[in-house]
Order: C-alpha cells, then sequence, then structure tokens
C-alpha cells in the first residue's frame, strides 16, 4: 500500500507598517515574500499597532492606509491562494500575547535595543515625543507577531535584525521560566535581492522624494525620471560621460541588462543622449508597471474581492494564533 503524506510545510511570517503606498524598491522585498511563499507557510500582515506607536494623534488614514498596502501586494503578484495575508490587528491573540510576554520581559532588554533611542531623538528632533509606553514595546508587540506563528524564519531588512534577536532571546526566557518547548527560535531571513537605489543616486526613502511610487501613473513615472540625476559632467551629448555616477544608468542595470553594456559604452563615447537614454528607461519602467496597473485597477474595482482575501487570511492566521495561545496558557497555568 502507498502511503500518502501530506506535506507539512515550515512556516515564516512578516509584516510592513501601512504607512502609505509602496514604491519600486519595495516591490523587490515582496518578490521575495513571492519567492518563499512556494517553499514555506507564509503569513504576511499589515502591523497595523505598529504604525500607531509614532502616529497615535494621525489616524485618519490608516484604514485607507492598510487597503492600500495589500493592493500594492497583490498588484505586484502576491498570490493570496500561496500565503496568508491578514491585518495585525484583527487578530486579537497578538494583543494577549504581547501583554503575557511584558511580564517577563526585563525593561533593560527593550531600552538597550538601538532603535529606541535613536528614533526618540529622530522624532524629538522633528518635534515629536514620542517615549510612550507603546513604542517602548515595539519590539516586545513584534516578538509577539512573529512567536505567535512559530515560524522558522522572518524575512527582514537588516535594520529589523536586533528586534528578532530580541524575539530570540524571549524564546529562550520563556521555555526556561516554564518549563516547556513552544517556540522554534526564528532566524531573520535576508533576501539576496539587490536595493534599488533613489532616483537621484541615494538611498530610495520616502523622506527624499526619490522614488517611484508602484502605482504611479505613465505620467508620473515619465516626470520622475526625466528628474532623474545623471553626470554633471555631461552638458552635450557628445561629452564622456560616466554612467557609473548616474542614477538612470543604475536602474538600466535593474531593469534593462540586456542593453546596459551598449548604453555603457555608448555613454562614455558621447554617442548617446541623456534624453535618449531617459526615454528608454520610461519606456522600460512602464512595461513594467503594465501589469501592476492592470491588476490594481482589477482590485480597486472590485473591493469585496479584497475584502474575501482578508477575510480567508484572518481565519487562518487566528486558527494559527488560538493553537499558540492554548500552548502558552498551558505553560503559564492561565
Ligand atoms: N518592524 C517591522 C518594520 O518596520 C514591521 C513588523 C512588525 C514586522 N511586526 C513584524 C516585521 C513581525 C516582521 C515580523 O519593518
Ligand atoms: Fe546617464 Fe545615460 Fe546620460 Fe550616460 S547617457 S549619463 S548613462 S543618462
Amino acid at each position: 500500500m502507498t502511503e500518502v503524506k501530506t506535506e507539512v510545510k515550515k512556516r515564516l511570517l512578516s509584516g510592513m507598517r501601512p504607512t502609505g503606498r509602496l514604491h519600486l524598491g519595495h516591490s523587490r522585498v515582496v518578490q521575495n515574500w513571492i519567492d518563499l511563499a512556494d517553499e514555506y507557510e507564509a503569513f504576511y500582515f499589515t502591523a497595523d499597532w505598529h504604525a500607531i506607536t509614532t502616529a497615535w494623534d494621525t489616524t485618519e488614514m490608516l484604514r485607507e492606509n492598510k487597503r492600500q498596502i495589500v493592493i500594492d501586494w497583490l498588484s505586484v503578484g502576491l498570490d493570496p491562494k500561496k500565503c496568508h495575508i491578514f491585518h495585525q490587528s484583527d487578530v486579537k491573540e497578538h494583543a494577549e500575547l504581547h501583554v503575557l510576554f511584558s511580564m517577563l520581559t526585563p525593561l533593560s532588554w527593550l531600552e538597550r535595543v538601538p532603535t529606541y533611542k535613536g528614533q526618540l531623538q529622530a522624532f524629538s528632533e522633528k518635534g515629536k515625543d514620542i517615549a510612550t509606553y507603546g513604542f517602548l514595546g515595539y519590539p516586545l508587540l513584534m516578538a509577539a507577531d512573529i512567536l505567535m506563528y512559530r515560524p522558522v524564519g522572518v524575512p527582514v531588512g537588516t535594520d529589523q535584525m536586533p528586534h528578532v534577536e530580541l524575539a530570540r532571546e524571549l524564546v529562550r526566557r520563556f521555555h526556561h521560566i516554564y518549563d516547556c518547548e513552544i517556540f522554534p527560535e526564528p532566524a531573520p531571513v535576508f533576501s539576496k535581492i539587490d536595493i534599488l537605489p533613489g532616483t537621484d543616486n541615494r538611498k530610495m526613502s520616502k523622506s527624499y522624494d526619490n522614488f517611484i511610487l508602484l502605482s504611479a501613473s505613465e505620467d508620473e513615472v515619465n516626470a520622475k525620471v526625466k528628474g532623474m540625476v545623471t553626470d554633471p559632467a555631461r552638458i552635450r551629448k557628445t561629452d564622456p560621460g560616466h554612467p557609473e555616477v548616474c542614477s538612470v544608468y543604475a536602474y538600466h542595470g535593474f531593469f534593462n541588462k540586456e542593453e546596459q553594456p551598449s548604453i555603457c559604452a555608448a555613454c562614455k563615447a558621447g554617442e548617446i543622449g541623456c534624453g535618449q537614454c531617459k526615454k528608454r528607461l520610461m519606456e522600460l519602467l512602464n512595461e513594467e508597471l503594465a501589469p501592476v496597473r492592470a491588476r490594481r485597477a482589477e482590485l480597486e474595482n472590485d473591493p469585496g474581492m479584497l475584502d474575501d482575501i482578508i477575510h480567508e487570511g484572518n481565519a487562518a492566521a487566528r486558527e494559527a494564533a488560538q493553537e499558540t495561545m492554548t500552548l502558552v496558557r498551558e505553560a503559564m497555568k492561565i
């Protein structure tokens, strides 16, 4: 008799704060999520409570931001049939686990997280005091998000490393205190993707206005490319260029690998104008974004479809969360 084995996939979890529309740089992060969902049982969520830690006084866009970030994910190709997509605040167990973890987490662990003092400082320079109880607990809420799903890995940027480390320490402390083995120690999963720079060659960031939104129209893309920083030494088309300092050239490397060497040669020889070079990039970016725009339009026109996706994702997340909470309450004799 042949035995039918249902494969149990290892789990992964990741989330993003819904603070606004995603840009082209983010699409590479989402692409990584898409790839990982083939291999793992993946949970992806909007960290809406985390978004409130620094913006409790400006929540009027929160619901729309949550909707839009999910549309952004889906429009670049995240398949809701292959992963669970949900909102943090729809799975109340995250709050319960957070409060239980808070009982056994030394204050010093939170105070020494490097982002804590750094962010306090950065916000206070902008005139905002974020020294709240909730903000201090940011990494602990994140530990609850992660450990809730007992994942083996957490795909994150290197900036989130101290938070994942705190979650790992908490696992050891929890197991030691309650003499149990509930959580695998989650490993950070860094993606192999190269980071797309901004249109001015700096890091692509919301604070520099050097990004191209995934939801940008053709005209908006063209305007952004027009404003891209090129080699300042080139005044006339015949001036020999230095592609290595040019952001347009860097983008050709991401979106136009095939033609990049010939563009390099033509630029150095003074045989191609920056206008022409940008025009080619506009075409390519708009080609890249065409299917993304089509999927976005579909989702925008059928709000019920999005609701169904979240409804299903929430249900799957809750089921997994309830299993974990049963184990946690049992271990803590609650
Ligand atoms: N702190 C993460 C960020 O800013 C967002 C986040 C919240 C997260 N909870 C998480 C990421 C759990 C991974 C796992 O990017
Ligand atoms: Fe940049 Fe292209 Fe101009 Fe060379 S020709 S400087 S690669 S935009």
